[in-house]
């Protein structure tokens, strides 16, 4: 059966627009301004896969002048109702000609490769993003850590895919976000550190850093394994020549 990207309905775009960066989401984003000012000069930035602009605002909330682009055209239309100052724009077939080569000192991805079928698209797309990296750009490339599908989380169950365990690097997996009410599952692909390696060396992209965060039992969120296992892997990544 063809992989059909579950945020390409405009019912998942209408209840991810509600998403901003509480429990476990709050893990992703917490990292990234340190990671942001450790390692990128400049301001210009890409988000790729913005899906309604939640992330995309992030990176202006810190400055950055960033442009958010996604395949999901229902996505793009909540983005821009949700900011109609921000810059989205629809990438049909990932086709990224009409952004500048070389023009930004960061590309960030926020849980966008966990939807991407296929080591070979994630390699054109790689290799694609790599070229509109300014030199000496950075790549904050954040993903669902393999552990997300079996376990539970404040933001997200997936008790009822026990399959999930037996999955492979490049099945399906499924979980379901219970920060909103639409609880049919995100369908996703699993790509465990190995293959990111595997992708990372063929796009000639090096990791200079990866963070795996974890919740330090202080924040005021009901974490269930949050303290103890970590559900994202960012991964801050450089042209490599
Ligand atoms: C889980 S959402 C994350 C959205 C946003 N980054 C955030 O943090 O709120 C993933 C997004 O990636 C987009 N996406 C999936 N495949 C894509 C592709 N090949 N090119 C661009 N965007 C893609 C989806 O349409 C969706 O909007």
């Amino acid at each position: 059966m063809p992989f059909v990207n579950v945020y390409a309905n405009a019912t998942r775009a209408d209840s991810y627009a509600t998403l901003e960066f509480a429990n476990t989401y709050h893990l992703a984003f917490r990292d990234l301004p340190d990671i942001f000012r450790t390692h990128v000069k400049g301001t210009t930035a890409l988000d790729f896969g913005c899906g309604t602009g939640r992330s995309t605002r992030f990176l202006r909330g810190l400055g950055f002048d960033a442009i958010g682009v996604d395949i999901s055209e229902e996505m793009i239309a909540r983005a821009r109702e949700l900011d109609p100052s921000g810059d989205y724009r629809l990438i049909p077939g990932d086709d990224m000609t009409a952004l500048p080569r070389a023009g930004f000192d960061l590309i960030q991805s926020a849980f966008t490769f966990d939807n991407i079928p296929g080591m070979e698209t994630k390699l054109r797309l790689f290799r694609d993003l790599r070229a509109l990296l300014k030199p000496g750009g950075i790549f904050v490339n954040l993903v669902s850590a393999p552990e997300i599908y079996w376990n539970e989380w404040s933001s997200f169950s997936t008790k009822d895919f026990p399959e999930n365990r037996d999955a492979r690097p490049g099945d399906p997996v499924k979980i379901v976000t219970t920060d909103f009410e639409d609880r049919s599952p995100a369908i996703d692909i699993l790509c465990p550190h190995e293959s990111y390696k595997e992708i990372y060396a063929q796009a000639n992209l090096e990791i200079t850093e990866i963070r795996k965060p974890l919740a330090t039992g202080d924040e005021p969120y009901k974490w269930v394994s949050e303290t103890s296992i970590a559900p994202w892997v960012i991964y801050t990544l450089r042209g490599s020549r």
